[in-house]
C-alpha cells in the first residue's frame, strides 16, 4: 500500500525543466559510454551469400585489408553449408571481434529448392543461442559471444542480364531475419555502359518481388544526405583483389588485365569504397542495432509466443509472467494427466490382449496334447490286438507242431515193432 502511494506521489510531481547553477559533471556520460564500449570491444558478424567462386573471400580480404586465407570450396557439395570463422582485429585502440560466415556450395546443386534453408537455420540458431542466454537466471551477456548476423552481403552474379530467381527466392526468405545488402560480384567483368541498366533491373526485380533490403538510415541528420544518396546506388558493383600494385607511390589493391588495371579503391572503377564506407564507417552501429531491435526482436516475439507467453489475454487484459506461468503449469499438469491416463489404458489393453493370446496358445497346446494322446491310445490298442493275434497264431502253431511230432513218434514206433516182428 505504501509503495502504491509513493508511486502516486512521484507521478503527481510531473516533469519540470531545471537550470543548473554550475558544472556538475554528468556531461561526461557519453565519454563514459565510449570508454566502456572501447574497453569491451565489439562483435561484428558478416554473412556472405553467393555462388561458389564469386569472390566472397577476396572481397572480405579487401574490405579488412587482411588476408584471412580462406581455402576455395569445391563445386560438388551435395548441399549448401556454412563456414564460420572468427578473427580478432585491432584498429587504433578499438578491438573488433569479426565473424565471417560464408556459404559453401551455394547454387551448385541441381535442385536448388533448399538453398536458403541452411542459411535460415543458421540465422535462427544464432538468435536461439542469444535468447537462451537472455532467459537464463544467471545470464552473462557481457561476455557472451554474440554471433547474430549483423549484415548479409548478397553476391549477385555479374550476368549483366538480371537477377536469378534463386537469388530472389533466397533473399525473400531472409529479409525478415537479417539486414541484406546486395552487391554485384566481380563488377569488372561487366561493361561500364551496361552497369546502370543492370543495377536498375535488379532494383526493379527486388521491388516487384517485395524483397526488403537494408536501407541506410536517414534519421540522423549528420549522415542522412550521404545515406539517402547511397540508398540509390545499391546494389554496389564491387571488385576485390589480393594483388597489389603501386600507384602514385602507394600500394593499392588492383586487378591487372592485358588491357588495363582495375583499382579496387578507385571510385571511378567500382563501388567498393562506397560499400566499405556504408558498411564499416557510417552504418556499422545501425546494422548492429537493427539486428537486435528489429530482426532479433521478431524472432524473440514469435519464440516466446510459441512457448505460450503473452502480454495480454484474449479479452485484452494484461497478463503477468506469474499468471502465464501458472496457466502454463496447470495446462501442463492436465496434459500430463491425460497422457498418463491414456498410457495406463493402453497398458491395461495390452495386458488383456497378451492374456487372451496366451490363453488361446494354451488351449491350442492342450488340444494338440489330447489329439496325440488319443492317437497314441489307438495305436496301442492296435498293437495289442496284433500281439494277441500273433500269440494265438504261435499257440496254434505250437499245437500243430506238437501234433506233428506225436504223429511222427507214433509212426516211428509202429515201424520199429513191424521190423521186430
Ligand atoms: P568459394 O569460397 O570457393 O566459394 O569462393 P569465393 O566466393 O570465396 O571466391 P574467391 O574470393 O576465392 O575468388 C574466386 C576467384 O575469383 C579467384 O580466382 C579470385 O581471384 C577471383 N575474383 C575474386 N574477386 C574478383 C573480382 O572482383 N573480379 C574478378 N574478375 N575476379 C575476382
Ligand atoms: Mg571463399
Amino acid at each position: 500500500m505504501s509503495n502504491h502511494h509513493q508511486v502516486m506521489r512521484v507521478l503527481g510531481g510531473g516533469n519540470r525543466d531545471l537550470r543548473l547553477s554550475g558544472h556538475v559533471g554528468f556531461d561526461s556520460f557519453p565519454d563514459q559510454l565510449v570508454t566502456k564500449c572501447v574497453n569491451k570491444g565489439f562483435d561484428f558478424n558478416i554473412l556472405c551469400i553467393g555462388e561458389t567462386g564469386c569472390g566472397k573471400s577476396t572481397l572480405i580480404d579487401s574490405l579488412f585489408k587482411s588476408s584471412f586465407n580462406d581455402t576455395p570450396v569445391v563445386h560438388r557439395l551435395p548441399e549448401v553449408k556454412l563456414e564460420q570463422n572468427t578473427y580478432n582485429l585491432q584498429e587504433s585502440n578499438v578491438n573488433l571481434r569479426l565473424t565471417v560466415v560464408s556459404t559453401a556450395g551455394f547454387g551448385d546443386q541441381i535442385n536448388k529448392e533448399n538453398s536458403a534453408k541452411a542459411v535460415v537455420t543458421y540465422l535462427d540458431q544464432q538468435f536461439e543461442q542469444y535468447l537462451t542466454e537472455e532467459l537464463k537466471i544467471r545470464r552473462d551477456l557481457v561476455h557472451f559471444h554474440d554471433t547474430r548476423i549483423h549484415v548479409c552481403l548478397y553476391f549477385i552474379a555479374p550476368t549483366g542480364h538480371s537477377i536469378k530467381s534463386l537469388d530472389l527466392v533466397c533473399m525473400k526468405e531472409l529479409d525478415k531475419k537479417v539486414n541484406i545488402i546486395p552487391v554485384i560480384a566481380k563488377a569488372d567483368t561487366i561493361a561500364r555502359s551496361e552497369l546502370p541498366q543492370f543495377k536498375a533491373r535488379i532494383t526493379e526485380e527486388l521491388r516487384a518481388n517485395g524483397v526488403q533490403i537494408y536501407q541506410f538510415p536517414t534519421d540522423d541528420e549528420t549522415v542522412a544526405d550521404l545515406n539517402s544518396k547511397m540508398n540509390d546506388q545499391v546494389p554496389f558493383a564491387v571488385v576485390g583483389s589480393t594483388d597489389e600494385i603501386v600507384v602514385g607511390g602507394h600500394k593499392v589493391r588492383a586487378r591487372q588485365y592485358p588491357w588495363g588495371t582495375v583499382e579496387v579503391e578507385n571510385e571511378a572503377h567500382c563501388d567498393f569504397v562506397k560499400l566499405r564506407e556504408m558498411l564499416l564507417r557510417t552504418n556499422m552501429e545501425d546494422l548492429r542495432e537493427k539486428t537486435h531491435s528489429k530482426h532479433y526482436e521478431l524472432y524473440r516475439q514469435s519464440r516466446l509466443q510459441q512457448m505460450g507467453f503473452a502480454d495480454k489475454t484474449a479479452d485484452n487484459r494484461p497478463v503477468s509472467l506469474q499468471e502465464t506461468y501458472e496457466i502454463k503449469r496447470q495446462q501442463h499438469l492436465r496434459d500430463m494427466q491425460t497422457k498418463e491416463e491414456r498410457m495406463r489404458q493402453m497398458f491395461v489393453q495390452k495386458v488383456k490382449e497378451k492374456e487372451a493370446e496366451l490363453k488361446t496358445a494354451e488351449q491350442r497346446l492342450h488340444d494338440e496334447f489330447e489329439k496325440l494322446r488319443t492317437k497314441n491310445q489307438e495305436e496301442k490298442r492296435l498293437q495289442d490286438d496284433k500281439k494277441r493275434q500273433l500269440e494265438e497264431e504261435i499257440n496254434l502253431f505250437n499245437k500243430k507242431k506238437a501234433a506233428v511230432q506225436a504223429q511222427r513218434a507214433q509212426s516211428e514206433r509202429d515201424a520199429m515193432s513191424k521190423r521186430r516182428k
